[in-house]
């Protein structure tokens, strides 16, 4: 699943498949998420998937999609959990985490409708906290996830698990949860919302814990603007200030694919 042209790196006991463009970084990635999907429904005659949203995974779903309409991929026997949802937010608004998720890869796809699992930005406030862990409840109840797609943001984000001063162990367990968006976040959300007070500041996402708790993890970064998050989460210590960095205590089943730019800042990078 490799070109030739390809670097791999360890990095933190991580392995980390430098590639040469964005494009290339969702070619792959459509390869591993088809490779998770069929190595589960080989073992056990399904897949647990967690997935991402934002721009990174867009042209991911686009393949898998297209590879379903070609009759090569179904998802008839896949289960999937998403990262996140902005919070409050209806479902049926287009910014919403559930209705990217419909345009990019539920709508397209074979995937039963009762199986696409994404928090639900509509929870009264005072059911959040149980809806969050209900959530993972479910996950484990599914047998805990067999794979998981990560963007990273440029503060270092993974969901919306933000820069914490906690003390790593305790950033370890985090559970699935409401949380206030880092400002970086919110800037960055301004592509979606079109100005920063239109931004929602926070978002129901799934924990570090959950998210570590996979039996593979797919993080993805394009571009040079990822450049400076990607460098401290594979070469800087691990810490709850790069909640990235956390992955380093599950590095053997850590995959990153990263292209040149959003590698630059790496040794030899
Ligand atoms: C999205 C998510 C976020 C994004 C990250 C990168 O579900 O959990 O952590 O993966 O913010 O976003 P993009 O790909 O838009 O740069």
């Amino acid at each position: 699943m490799k070109d030739a042209d390809d670097r791999s790196l360890r990095l933190a006991g991580m392995s980390v498949i430098v590639v040469e463009n964005a494009a290339e970084v969702c070619r792959l990635a459509a390869d591993h998420v088809e490779a998770a999907i069929r190595s589960a429904l080989a073992a056990c005659g399904r897949a647990v998937l967690g997935l991402a949203t934002g721009a990174t995974p867009e042209a991911v779903y686009g393949r898998l999609a297209d590879r379903h309409e070609a009759g090569a991929l179904s998802f008839r026997d896949v289960t999937t959990y998403n990262l996140d949802e902005y919070y409050p937010i209806s479902p049926i608004d287009p910014r919403s985490y559930r209705s990217y998720m419909h345009r990019h890869l539920f709508g397209r796809v074979d995937l039963a409708p009762d199986r696409a699992h994404v928090l639900d930005g509509t929870v009264p406030e005072g059911f959040a906290a149980e809806h969050a862990a209900e959530f993972d409840r479910w996950i484990q109840a599914d047998g805990g996830l067999d794979f998981q797609l990560l963007g990273i943001g440029r503060n270092g984000h993974i969901g919306f698990n933000e820069p914490t001063d906690l003390p790593v162990a305790e950033s370890l367990r985090l559970p699935t949860r409401l949380v206030e968006l880092h400002p970086v976040t919110r800037a960055d959300a301004v592509r979606e919302f079109g100005s920063i007070e239109a931004v929602i500041p926070r978002a129901l996402t799934m924990g570090v814990g959950t998210i570590l708790s996979a039996r593979s993890i797919l993080s993805l970064a394009t571009g040079p603007r990822k450049a400076e998050a990607v460098a401290a989460a594979l070469t800087g210590p691990m810490t709850s200030a790069v909640p990235a960095s956390l992955l380093q205590s599950a590095a053997d089943r850590v995959i990153w694919i990263i292209d040149e730019p959003a590698a630059g800042l790496l040794p030899g990078g």
